[in-house]
Order: C-alpha cells, then structure tokens, then sequence
C-alpha cells in the first residue's frame, strides 16, 4: 500500500527526501521509500526521488540523465559573470564530450598524491587549526585547508585561498543572494589568477578550485560522522585507535552508513524509462544515495555499522561517468586527521554533543554542542 506523503504521515519521518537530510533519524523513511516506491514522483519536491540502489545506480549510468539541465548549463544567476564562467568548465558540472576530455585530467591530478602525502597534509592541518577553532568550525576547515597543502598553496596565501573556495562554493549554490554571488566572482578571479600563475589551463585552473569545493562539505560531513562515532561509542574507538588499518576501516563503514553526501540530482535531456517508469524531458530526480546504501539488495544487514563486513559497498561517493575522484584522498584525510586528533587527546571533551545537522539540501553535516 502506498502511504500519504502529504497528510497524515507518520510525525516521526520527515515530509520528503530534502527534509531527510538533517532529520534526526531518516533510515526508516528511506527503508519506507524503498519498499514502497523505489521511484516515484514527489509532487511536493517536484522531482522523481529514486531510493532503491537498483533505481539510483541505473539513473547514475544512465546517458540520458545529466548533472545540470540541458538548457542551462550554467544557472542565470551566474551566466556572464567570473563564477559563472569557472562554473562552465567544472567536471562536475558537465557531461558529454567537455566531460569525457576533461575528467581523466583531474582523475591523473587525484593519483598524483600517495596516501602518506594525504595523511601529512592532515595532520599538519589538523595541527595547526585544533588549537584555534572550535569543533564545528574545525571539521569545516580541515578538508579545504588539507587540499589547499596538497595543491602546494604557499603557507601565507592559505587562510585567503580556503576563504576564497568558500566563497565561491557558497557563491554558486542555489539560492544564493547577490553579494555571495558577488563574492564568488571576486573569489572565482582570485583563485583563476592563481592557477594561471601555475601555468595551468583555464580547464585546469578551475579544476583545481573544485579540488577545494568539492572537499568542503563532503569532507567536513565525512570527518563530523566519524567524530561522532568515536565519541558515541569508546569501545569502537579504541579498536580504531590500534592502528591507521583499523582507523581506514572505521571511516569507510561510517562513510557507507551515514553517507554524508545523502543525496545527488539529475535532469532528463531527453524522454526515458527508468524502472519501467516514463520520465519526460526536462524533469529533475533526486538520486538518495544514503538510502541506496541501506538497500538488502546492495549490502547484507545494511543498517548495521560493521567495521568487519565483508565486501561491504557504498554508492556515497557516487558511480558511473560522475564517480568522486577524491574518494580514497578523502577516506585518508579523515583516517589521519582523526588520528591525529584522538592521538592528542580531549577529544570527546573538543566535539561534545551533536545538536543537529547544518541546514543543505544534500549534505548531512553534524554540528557540536561546542
Ligand atoms: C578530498 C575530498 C574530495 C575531493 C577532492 C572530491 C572531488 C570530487 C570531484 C572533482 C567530483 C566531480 C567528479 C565528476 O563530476 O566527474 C566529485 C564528485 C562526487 N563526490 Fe567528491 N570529493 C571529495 C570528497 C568527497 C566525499 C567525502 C564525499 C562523500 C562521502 C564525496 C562524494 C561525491 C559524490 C557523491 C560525487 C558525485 C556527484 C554526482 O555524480 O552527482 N566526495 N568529487
């Protein structure tokens, strides 16, 4: 039986799949999503939500589905301006052939770095921003400030180059208001001044920004569930504590069971079927990966957080043309900071309780009592 998402619903799920994403508790939603209706079309939201894993990794590798509508590939807000004109060249913001060239390019950049130059550039982000920020502030810096030490950012230019990132990313998200769209632009000029200093392409250049936007909020959603489970749970924490394995194979589990990025959109360039459902051109789906995750048909005993099982699989870093490229840089960076920061103590004391999650529409990011 289908249930009613617009009256009487149960008070304890949330009223949609965006509302999902800072509920205190929205498995059991998604579980009833799944059952229910895999895919459907959300009159509310607009939007085709599709939650079974069978309905989102066929929407991820399907052609037809593309990451930005096809009549706009760069949202009016932006077009003609600094930001907009970075925006345009984004892998993660294009398909096609620009994708196809461009993405092996920032796949190569992502290789360049083995886990031990990872792992330094944590600690010593972590070294230098636990002593002055507190801990939400801390888990928003660490992923930008890391990537800013991998890119090479000279020591002096790093608070401007972080900030600037920031800007931009807030800059391009929807919604934004004018001055944060004209803060992205002064910050998308900055940080293009930079990489053309680099001597990299105006592609590479942009792509270079992404490698801090990107690492923003996954990475600060990522290293916030993973505070939260070594604070929650003492004994989990000391087997993590044993070795830099163990601590690689508690980030990897918490990554497939929260799934900090809960959940991603696409746009139909053409007429489809997904799952025997007809999708008309121009419709937008919201692909839940985190209930992806907890699908039985994609991970045994999903809903249990294991760090032992076996051939456990996560679609939270994505799949397909799209697949994140910073997965195993982002893993590490946590593994390490998190290490580190267990390693100089106090830490249940620095991340206190989690009162909620910040308010976006698809990342689920813990915030700290303090
Ligand atoms: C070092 C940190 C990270 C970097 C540098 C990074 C970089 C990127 C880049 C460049 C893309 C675009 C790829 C493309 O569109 O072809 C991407 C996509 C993606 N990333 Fe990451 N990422 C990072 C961390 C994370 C984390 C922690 C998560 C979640 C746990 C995450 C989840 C995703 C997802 C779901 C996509 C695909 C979006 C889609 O297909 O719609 N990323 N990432």
């Amino acid at each position: 039986m289908l249930f009613p998402l617009d009256a009487a619903r149960d008070a304890a799920f949330p009223r949609d799949a965006v509302e999902a994403v800072t509920h205190p508790d929205p498995f059991p939603f998604y579980r009833r999503l799944r059952q229910e209706r895999p895919l459907f079309f959300d009159r509310h939201l607009g939007l085709w939500v599709a939650s079974s894993h069978a309905a989102v990794s066929a929407a991820l590798g399907h052609p037809a589905l593309r990451v930005r509508p096809p009549a706009e590939p760069v949202p009016p807000a932006l077009q003609g301006r600094a930001a907009g004109e970075v925006f345009a060249q984004l892998v993660r913001m294009t398909d096609g052939p620009f994708h196809a060239v461009h993405k092996p390019d920032v796949e190569r950049v992502a290789r360049r770095w083995t886990l031990a130059d990872v792992a330094c550039a944590a600690e010593d982000a972590a070294r230098d921003l636990r002593p002055r920020l507190p801990a939400n502030a801390f888990i928003a810096a660490l992923p930008v400030q890391t990537m800013a030490r991998l890119l090479g950012v000279p020591a002096g230019e790093r608070e401007a180059t972080c900030r600037w990132a920031a800007q931009f990313t807030q800059g391009i998200a929807p919604g934004a208001d004018a001055q944060a769209v004209a803060q992205a632009d002064a910050a998308a000029a900055a940080l293009m001044a930079q990489g053309r200093a680099l001597g990299l392409s105006e592609v590479q250049a942009a792509n270079r920004i992404a490698f801090m936007q990107q690492a923003l909020d996954a990475g600060s959603g990522l290293l916030g569930h993973v505070a939260l489970q070594l604070a929650q749970d003492p004994r989990q924490a000391a087997a993590a504590d044993a070795s830099r394995d163990a601590m690689r194979a508690l980030v990897r589990e918490v990554e497939r069971w929260a799934a900090p990025i809960q959940n991603t959109r696409r746009f139909a360039a053409e007429a489809l079927t997904l799952l025997g459902q007809p999708i008309a051109a121009g419709q937008a789906l919201l692909l839940v990966l985190a209930s992806a995750n907890r699908d039985e048909a994609f991970n045994t005993q999903p809903d249990r957080l294991d760090v032992h099982r076996e051939g456990g699989r996560s679609t939270g870093f994505g799949a397909g043309p799209h697949a994140c490229p910073g997965a195993l840089i982002a893993i590490e960076m946590v593994a390490a900071s998190a290490a580190w920061m267990r390693a100089a103590g106090q830490f249940d004391h620095y991340f206190g309780r989690c009162t909620g999650f910040r308010p976006l529409p698809n990342a689920r990011i813990p915030v700290f009592e303090h």
